[in-house]
C-alpha cells in the first residue's frame, strides 16, 4: 500500500484538529503560543504552572476514586514513575470533574507508612484523563518501597516497587517475570493472581495489553467468557473506556501493584497488525491516523511511563533502555510504530523478493542504529531485548520444501533480522537473550548465526512466552507441534498453555521457567512450572533442566498456527459486516 500524503502532513492537521481541542484552551495559550511542533508533554507541562486548583482537602467524590488501582514503572537506580487514574466510572468516561485535581502521594520504606521518605502533590488533568504519573526522584538503588495516593479522604491501595541496582554495580542475581497478549473476553487474569505472589524485582510487559475489538467479535477457541464494553474502539473516549475496563480487573491491579512493570506495546493496542501509518485493511490512512494518535494517548494515560514517553503529535518514544547493574541490560523495542508494511499481503508465505528486500525496516533506521550503537557498547553480563514478534526463523509450513513464514514477525523482515544477527556474530555475542510476546504460546530457541547451519555459533537464546489470557485455555501441544519443532531444529521447546514466563539470572547462567495455567476459562486453576531451561555462554544451547506433567488441563488440540491468523480475519469480517449495517 503506498503512502499517498506525507504522514507530516496528516499529524499536523490532526494535531489541530483533535489532540489539541482536548487541551484546555486557555492554558495552552498561556503555556505554549503555538500550536505547531509542539508537544502534548510541552502543552501540559507548561499548563500546570500557576492555576488555580481546589484546596487539596476540599475534594470529595460520592464514589471512590481510585478504581483503577495503582501501579508503578521504568525504575532507573534513584527513580521510579507512581502511577494512578481517577475513575469513579470507569467504564464510561470516568466520571470525573471537567477540572484539575491534585493528588497527594507518598513513598515510604515501610508498607505502614511510618517511614515516609517523599511526599508531594501531582495535579491530575482531564487532558490524560485525570491519570497521574509521578517521577519520584532521589530514591536508594535496588531499595523496596510502598507507594499510595490521597484524593479528599480516599486513600488508594498500597503498590509495593523497587528501584534498579546503582550503574555498573556488580549484581549477583535478578529474578523478573514478563507477560503478553491479555485478551480479556477470552479468559480470566488468573496468571497474574499467582505473578502477584512471586518474589520479582520487576515484570515486562510485551504488548496486546488491550484488545480493540468489539464484543464477541474475536471469539477463542474454547469461547469467550467476558465481554468487551462498546464496539470496535476508534477514539480517544473509545481507547480510555477499554483500558479501563482491562485496568478493572483485580488480579491484573494486584501484579501492578506488586512489582515496578516495563512496558511495550504490540499492535492490539491500536488495531490488528498496523504498521506504521498503515491500518490493517478497510481503512484511509487518513482515518487511521487519526485513531493512532488516540490509542497512543489513551496508552500513555494507562501506564506508568515516564514523561519522555508522553506523546509528541502522532508519535510516542516507547524504545529505551534499562541497565540492571552490570548483569544485564535491557533493550525495550518498539516494533509497531515505524515498520514498513508487512510483505507478501500480510499472509503466511514462503519468502519472496518483497519479505527480502534490504531496504525494509522493522525498527526504523533510527531506532535500528540506536539498539547497535547501545549493544556495541554494553558491557553488561547479558544483552536483552524485551519486544513483541517471534525472532527465531520458523518455517510453519506442511514440509521444509513447502515453507510458510509469518510476515508480521521478524521472518517477514528478513534482512533487518539480518543486521542485527551479522552485528552480534561479528562481535562474537553469546549472551543475547529476546523476549517475544505476540504469538499467544510458549517457544523456546538456540540464536544461531545461520539458522540454516545448526553448527554456526549460538549467540544466544530467544524465550517466547504465552498469553495471559488470548487464545482460550490452549493445550500442552497443538496438532502442528511435532511437525514445527522437527523441521525448526534451533527450536528447542512448544508449549500451548496460559501463563506468563520467570527468569532467573545470574553472572554466568540464565534460567527461564515457563510458568502455566491448565485453564482460564474459570477461575480456580494453580500454576506449574512446565519446564525449566538453562542457557549458558558454553556453546550448547539451550538445555531443559526439569519438566512436569500438567494436572488437568488438554492434554493436545487440533489447532495449528495459522489458526490465530483466521481468528482474526473472522473478527475483522465481523466488524466490516457491522460496519455496512450502519452506512
Ligand atoms: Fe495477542
Amino acid at each position: 500500500m503506498a503512502k499517498e500524503r506525507s504522514i507530516n502532513d496528516l499529524i499536523h492537521r490532526f494535531n489541530e484538529e483533535t489532540l489539541h481541542k482536548d487541551l484546555d484552551r486557555r492554558d495552552f495559550l498561556q503555556g505554549a503560543g503555538k500550536v505547531a511542533g509542539v508537544s502534548l508533554g510541552m502543552v501540559i507541562a507548561q499548563s500546570m504552572g500557576g492555576v488555580q486548583v481546589k484546596a487539596e482537602d476540599e475534594e470529595s467524590f460520592n464514589e471512590y476514586p481510585f478504581t483503577l488501582g495503582v501501579a508503578s514503572g521504568d525504575p532507573l537506580p534513584d527513580s521510579v514513575i507512581l502511577w494512578t487514574r481517577l475513575a469513579i466510572d470507569p467504564l464510561n468516561g470516568g466520571g470525573m470533574p471537567d477540572r484539575k485535581i491534585p493528588v497527594q502521594w507518598e513513598i515510604a520504606r515501610d508498607e505502614n507508612f511510618r517511614q515516609v521518605t517523599q511526599r508531594g502533590t501531582e495535579i491530575a488533568s482531564p487532558n490524560l484523563a485525570h491519570s497521574v504519573h509521578v517521577d519520584v526522584k532521589d530514591l536508594e538503588p535496588e531499595t523496596v518501597y510502598f507507594y499510595r495516593f490521597k484524593v479528599g479522604q480516599d486513600f488508594s491501595p498500597v503498590g509495593k516497587t523497587k528501584t534498579l541496582p546503582a550503574s555498573g554495580a556488580a549484581v549477583s542475581s535478578l529474578s523478573f517475570a514478563f507477560a503478553s497478549c491479555q485478551q480479556y473476553e477470552h479468559g480470566y487474569y488468573i496468571a497474574y493472581k499467582h505473578m502477584a505472589k512471586e518474589d520479582l524485582d520487576l515484570v515486562f510487559h510485551l504488548g496486546d495489553y488491550i484488545y480493540e475489538y468489539g464484543p464477541d467479535e474475536y471469539v477463542s477457541p474454547t469461547g469467550n467468557v467476558r465481554t468487551h464494553k462498546g464496539p470496535e474502539i476508534r477514539s480517544l473516549e473509545d481507547y480510555r473506556n477499554r483500558h479501563a475496563q482491562y485496568r478493572s480487573d483485580k488480579d491484573l491491579q494486584s501484579a501492578h501493584a506488586a512489582f515496578p512493570w516495563v512496558v511495550t506495546w504490540d499492535d492490539h493496542e491500536v488495531e490488528n497488525n498496523y504498521a506504521n501509518d498503515i491500518p490493517e485493511k478497510d481503512q484511509s490512512v487518513e482515518e487511521f491516523v487519526k485513531r493512532r494518535i488516540a490509542a497512543y494517548q489513551a496508552y500513555y494515560e494507562h501506564m506508568p511511563l515516564r514523561q519522555s514517553s508522553m506523546p509528541n503529535g502522532a508519535d510516542m518514544q516507547l524504545y529505551r533502555d534499562f541497565s540492571y547493574g552490570n548483569l544485564a541490560n535491557f533493550f525495550v523495542l518498539d516494533t509497531r510504530q515505524y515498520r514498513s508494511d508487512q510483505a507478501n499481503g500480510d499472509q503466511s508465505s514462503p519468502q519472496t523478493d518483497e519479505s527480502l528486500d534490504p531496504s525494509r525496516t522493522l525498527l526504523g533506521d533510527e531506532q535500528e542504529r540506536w539498539l547497535l550503537d547501545h549493544l556495541d557498547q554494553s558491557g553488561a553480563h547479558w544483552n536483552v531485548l524485551a519486544q513483541q514478534i517471534f525472532f527465531a526463523k520458523r518455517n510453519y509450513g506442511p514440509s521444509p520444501e513447502e515453507p510458510l513464514y509469518s510476515m508480521d514477525g521478524w521472518d517477514g523482515y528478513i534482512p533487518a533480522r539480518q543486521r542485527i544477527i551479522d552485528f552480534a556474530h561479528k562481535k562474537t555475542m553469546d549472551n543475547l537473550i529476546v523476549l517475544t510476546g505476540d504469538v499467544h504460546a510458549n517457544w523456546g530457541s538456540n540464536l544461531l548465526a545461520d539458522f540454516d547451519d545448526l553448527t554456526s555459533r549460538i549467540l544466544g537464546a530467544e524465550f517466547v512466552g504465552t498469553s495471559i489470557s488470548s487464545g482460550g485455555n490452549g493445550a500442552d501441544k497443538r496438532a502442528d507441534t511435532d511437525r514445527i519443532l522437527a523441521q525448526n531444529e534451533h527450536i528447542q521447546f512448544f508449549n500451548d498453555y496460559r501463563g506468563y514466563v520467570r527468569c532467573e539470572v545470574t553472572p554466568t547462567s540464565w534460567k527461564t521457567d515457563y510458568r502455566v495455567l491448565p485453564f482460564v476459562t474459570k477461575q480456580g486453576a494453580d500454576i506449574s512450572t512446565r519446564a525449566s531451561f538453562v542457557y549458558e555462554k558454553d556453546q550448547h544451547g539451550l538445555k531443559e533442566v526439569s519438566a512436569t506433567v500438567v494436572p488437568q488441563g488438554e492434554a493436545s488440540s487440533s489447532e495449528v498456527e495459522e489458526d490465530r491468523h483466521k481468528a482474526h480475519d473472522r473478527a475483522h469480517n465481523k466488524q466490516k459486516k457491522k460496519q455496512k449495517q450502519t452506512n
